[in-house]
């Protein structure tokens, strides 16, 4: 092959690899996410007071949401917090505002377990859980990872001391279910409260 022929092969591959990507992106639903910004989408899940609750029935209130898992000793509850603190500091205008819980760690976050939990954190909470495989979906919309932390007890069988390795965003929502803003839980929640309220005018 002469180097013509090299040039020849690498642009036609380039440009297929570009074409796949433009396909590929098309595919995706568009409500996931205005500015191009890719986050969100349908779930079915079950709250802490054991009602089943998907992506639709929030449709026409501001999301703040954040996958963590209950027994995470320091990250989540942070963020948690910092969203509660951020909504306090809203006042009234929480009201339109409902901040989401959904655990990546359903095999010991259940129902009544997320209760508890939920009491902790901002009444207007939703706290979520389900099988597996509907959190994974859920996850996947938010392109939140999640797995069991090595050198923990997975892997061992039956324990359940585990920690679990997982994406801390919190993600801010609009009224149809599209992304508008993240923050994590070192965001000053000042600065949630301001970035939130900005939205919602
Ligand atoms: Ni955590």
């Amino acid at each position: 092959m002469g180097n013509r022929t090299i040039k020849t092969i690498a642009i036609a591959a380039a440009i297929s690899v570009a074409v796949a990507v433009v396909v590929a992106m098309q595919l995706l639903p568009r409500e996931r996410g205005g500015g191009g910004a890719l986050i969100g989408g349908p779930f079915t899940l079950v709250d802490q007071h054991g009602r089943t609750r998907g992506n639709a029935d929030f449709r026409g209130e501001f999301t703040l949401i954040y996958f963590g898992y209950t027994y995470c000793p320091d990250v989540c509850p942070t963020a948690l917090h910092q969203m509660t603190l951020a909504l306090d500091e809203l006042g009234g205008k929480a009201k339109a505002i409902r901040p989401i819980f959904i655990t990546v760690d359903p095999e010991r976050d259940t129902v009544a377990r997320l209760k508890e939990y939920a009491a902790n954190f901002h009444p207007r909470l939703v706290a979520l859980t389900g099988d597996i495989e509907a959190v994974k979906q859920a996850a996947k919309a938010y392109r939140v990872y999640f797995a069991k932390a090595k050198g923990s007890d997975a892997g061992k069988g039956a324990g359940k001391d585990y920690l679990m390795d997982h994406t801390s965003i919190i993600y801010l929502m609009d009224r149809d279910g599209r992304y508008l803003a993240h923050f994590n839980h070192q965001t000053d929640p000042s600065k949630m409260a301001a970035q939130i309220r900005d939205r919602l005018r």
